[in-house]
């Protein structure tokens, strides 16, 4: 009894227990019903009365000793499971993170842009600070042309002969695709545009436009009519109408504007179209040899027609926005209306 008492005792300075479950089977092993010093104090009841004193203070001393060791151990193993668990409930659903969505003129312009890459356009972008020459000289605007002075364009460096500005249209980009493409060319430039203006309902400095520009054998005003009526089509619905007023541009001859059937009362007349039944939508025309000319094009042999509208314009009539400055202020109250528009 005595060695296996002291064998116990020196186990237990030695004892060790990782979990929670190795600390319960030391315990039974040792403290349990069938445990090794539940069974000494079994044998205790036998042994001579002399040796009683003894013993039994012996196996007191183990028994606490074995339950201090044992608590020692549950309470550490105890700490470690704890500090291993996660803290959160990972089966929790996650925090809503707010959407944004896509800018209204940016809707319109992927619309406009697709119809068009439908029809098989390429999409060509270019230098938002250009030079005289690529938005005015190429596209034939005679020298004292009233668009070139300060009040419509913002220059960024003047004194020479080709000053840099921002450009005032997309034309500039349709006058690089002439330089560097092969013919024929399809395309459309979409971007933004900045003139001098004053800001209004109507007018904004900074504004966004897509162009067209269609070169190729025996191109003619025909083709131009249909190009823009099927857009109109597919922009406003199938029912809408368009109609052609001649107009001026220098880039083009002849030039037409265009306009379309007001889609809100049909053509009766309301105050979106102020009562006429048209909304006027673009300008367009045939480019003018001297466009081509200017870019290296045999205007005896190709003809094409060119086209250009305010991406902010057609987003006010499909959607009747009556004030172009909502597009530009990001009031979230107004963003917010076409967070579901996003049909493209
Ligand atoms: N560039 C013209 C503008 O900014 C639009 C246009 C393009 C007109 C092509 C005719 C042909 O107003």
């Amino acid at each position: 009894m005595k060695e296996s008492i002291e064998r116990i005792f020196a186990e237990l300075a030695s004892l060790k227990a990782a979990t929670q479950k190795d600390v319960e089977e030391a315990r039974v092993r040792l403290l349990g019903k069938k445990g090794e010093i539940t069974a000494l104090m079994e044998q205790f009841r036998c042994i001579a009365p002399e040796l009683k004193r003894e013993y039994g203070q012996k196996l007191n001393e183990l028994k606490k000793a074995a339950t201090a060791k044992i608590e020692e151990l549950k309470e550490a193993a105890e700490a470690a499971a704890e500090a291993s668990e996660p803290k959160e409930d990972l089966s929790m659903p996650g925090d809503a993170f707010p959407l944004g969505s896509r800018h209204p003129v940016s809707i319109v312009r992927a619309q406009i842009v697709d119809i068009f890459r439908k029809f098989g356009y390429d999409v060509a972008e270019g230098p938002e600070i250009e030079d005289d020459y690529h938005v005015f000289e190429a596209l034939n605007f005679p020298p004292n042309h009233p668009a070139r002075e300060m009040q419509d364009t913002f220059f960024v460096s003047t004194g020479h002969l080709n000053p840099l500005l921002l450009r005032t249209h997309t034309s500039s980009v349709q006058v690089r695709t002439m330089e560097s493409q092969s013919l024929p060319i399809r395309v459309v430039c979409p971007g933004r545009v900045f003139r001098n203006e004053a800001i209004s309902a109507r007018a904004h400095c900074i504004f966004h436009q897509v162009e067209g520009l269609y070169i190729d054998k025996d191109v003619t005003f025909a083709d131009l009519k249909q190009a823009i009526l099927l857009f109109a089509r597919e922009m406003f619905g199938a029912d809408t109408q368009i109609r052609m007023r001649p107009s001026y541009f220098p880039f083009t001859e002849p030039s037409a504007e265009v306009d379309v059937s007001c889609n809100i009362c049909k053509g009766k007349g309301c105050n979106i179209c102020k009562g006429t039944g048209w909304l006027e939508i673009m300008g367009c025309g045939m480019v003018d040899p001297n466009v081509l000319k200017a870019s290296g094009i045999d205007p005896e042999k190709y003809s094409g027609f060119a086209f250009g509208m305010g991406v902010e314009r057609i987003a006010m009539l499909k959607w009747q926005v009556n004030d172009l400055r909502h597009y530009f202020e990001n009031d979230m109250r107004f963003l917010q209306e076409f967070a579901t528009a996003t049909e493209v």
